[in-house]
């Protein structure tokens, strides 16, 4: 079962998600992050930036979960543009070590391929960062994704391309395809964390912890994994049915 925290607010995610990556990073200078993109993991590459002051960062790798497809790469919010402003340039990272699908038109059909050869080269990932969309996506894994899947293209839901439109000039800007990690790709990484906030995330989030693991749920598989760390604030908890366990059980966890 996945170890569920409940925190005030966004920032106290964002402190715990660092604390786990940064102790990752010291004890192994070369680790290999899994990134997420979009705002839920903002709060982390925030509290990242102080924990990893002074700390040698310059052979982390880093693997972002996925990639509009047919976006140019100078946009700002194609998630290479993301994760070169919001992570790899704020924490120092170097940029050769980190990578970020192709979603280019020519590239995206091999691309998954590629991805997955890039990932296993690198000996896969320690710890995946992931959000949860308001559907129950995992990486741009749509309700229906296979829970074995692999790195390849999709083509986004129309919750998800109006949950993403906040970020484009209207809704006829967001991209239709992407090419995102599998579930199974995901599950490979040997430590998850899935940071969810407010009342929009509390039925995914609801369905990913405790609902009947599913494909119609992606976020679901991750009870399928063996280390998974969920942190959540109030109104994302609002619909667990077993919060006060999630809050005692934290409470009490042994040194
Ligand atoms: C982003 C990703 C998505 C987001 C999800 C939530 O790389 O893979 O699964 O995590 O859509 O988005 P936000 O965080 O913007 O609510």
């Amino acid at each position: 079962m996945a170890e569920v925290v409940i925190v005030p607010d966004r920032e106290t995610a964002g402190e715990i998600a660092a604390d786990l990556v940064a102790s990752l990073i010291r004890s192994r200078p070369d680790a290999v992050l899994g990134l997420a993109t979009g705002s839920t993991p903002l709060p982390v590459y925030t509290a990242l930036r102080r924990r990893l002051a002074g700390t040698d960062v310059s052979r982390v790798r880093g693997f972002a979960l996925d990639e509009y497809v047919g976006i140019d790469l100078a946009h700002p919010e194609s998630y290479r543009s993301v994760i070169t402003r919001e992570v790899v340039e704020p924490l120092g990272l170097t940029p050769s070590l980190v990578q970020v699908p192709d979603g280019s038109l020519e590239g995206a059909g091999s691309a998954g391929e590629r991805y997955e050869a890039a990932i296993a080269a690198a000996g896969g990932v320690d710890l995946q960062l992931l959000g949860i969309g308001s559907n129950g996506h995992i990486g741009f894994n749509e309700p229906g994704s296979s829970l074995a899947s692999r790195t390849r293209m999709k083509t986004l839901a129309e919750q998800t391309r109006r949950d993403n439109a906040r970020f484009f000039p209207s809704i006829d800007d967001v991209p239709v395809w992407c090419i995102t990690q599998g579930i199974g790709t995901i599950l490979e990484a040997r430590h998850l964390v899935l940071l969810a906030f407010g009342e929009s995330k509390a039925a995914a989030v609801a369905g990913a912890v405790e609902g009947p693991v599913t494909a119609s749920l992606p976020g679901s598989a991750i009870q399928l994994h063996p280390r998974t760390t969920v942190l959540v604030d109030e109104a994302a908890a609002s619909r667990l049915r077993y919060a006060e366990y999630y809050r005692w059980a934290f409470r009490n966890k042994p040194a």
